[in-house]
């Protein structure tokens, strides 16, 4: 169940680890409530770009929409970066897409099996899901100020880690792939498919990330699908995502809506959550 890796996950982390701004100075707890509650104390704080939090387990995770994230110890990833990109709170919400890109990236180079996106940001396999993201803005006078960007991964946990009501739901890199992956080298991975993505975001917008995003989600374009979104339930067809990283839905009435955030349920189709 444990790492093999005799001297722990963070230890090995750090000797694993070559990136420049991501995991820098890099905070490991064996448990914490929440990492992304702590990133964004130390954020408040004044913690500089790529201050990066890791847990073992969390006793109070936070998924999106108010629910909670299952954190068992010795298994899984749940990690949160600090992030305090220059630019508005409108554009800030593309590091979502961003990190299920750098998600999906680590577990075809780590793991070798087949990641799929659901929008904006859960990664499946084989249409269950194996990971979460979870992004927080701090803004001051409506400017941003830091992103806390939370990443829980399903690392190693068997389905008997999940409650009853999350078995046809949730998965693990272990269930999907039957190998136990080392967490140490998923998350340096992890990382710097992050921290690359990251950079070329800052210096090119969200374009050049655009066709890997819509390759992770090939499955998903042209699919019928509802989407709960803040403006209310949007049905219809997907087009792919708008240049900014907006997904396109073409309605029934043949009008096309840029959505930015929201739920997605495929009718009839590979995920009913
Ligand atoms: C989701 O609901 O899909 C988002 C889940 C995000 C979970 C991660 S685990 C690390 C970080 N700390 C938290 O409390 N949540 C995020």
């Amino acid at each position: 169940m444990n790492d093999p890796d005799e001297r722990g996950f963070a230890a090995a982390l750090s000797e694993k680890l070559r990136t420049q701004i991501l995991g820098a100075p890099l905070h490991f707890f064996p448990t914490i409530d929440s990492t992304n509650t702590y990133a964004a104390r130390l954020a408040r704080e004044g913690a500089s770009e790529g201050t990066t939090v890791i847990a073992d387990s969390q006793s109070g995770g936070k998924g999106r929409l108010g629910r909670s994230w299952v954190s068992p110890p010795g298994v899984n990833l749940y990690l949160s970066v600090i992030l305090r990109p220059p630019v508005s709170t409108a554009i800030a919400p593309q590091l979502n897409l961003l990190a299920a890109i750098a998600v999906a990236d680590a577990i075809v180079e780590v793991a070798q099996l087949s990641p799929t996106i659901k929008w904006p940001n859960d990664v499946l396999i084989a249409d269950k899901k194996v990971c979460g993201i979870l992004a927080e803005m701090q803004t001051d006078s409506g400017l941003l100020r830091a992103v806390i960007l939370g990443i829980g991964v399903n690392i190693n946990a068997p389905l008997s880690a999940f409650p009853e009501e999350l078995h046809d739901k949730a998965s693990s890199l272990l269930i999907a792939g039957g190998q136990t992956v080392d967490r140490s080298a998923f998350t340096a991975s992890l990382l710097t498919h992050l921290e690359k993505s990251y950079v070329l975001w800052l210096q090119e917008g969200f374009s050049p990330l655009r066709s890997r995003w819509e390759r992770y989600a090939a499955h998903l374009l042209g699919e019928r699908i509802s989407v709960a979104a803040p403006e209310g339930v949007v049905v219809g067809r997907v087009l792919g995502l708008d240049t900014d990283g907006a997904l396109l839905v073409q309605g029934d009435n043949g009008t096309v809506q840029r959505l930015l955030a929201g739920d997605v349920t495929v009718i009839g189709g590979y995920n009913r959550e």
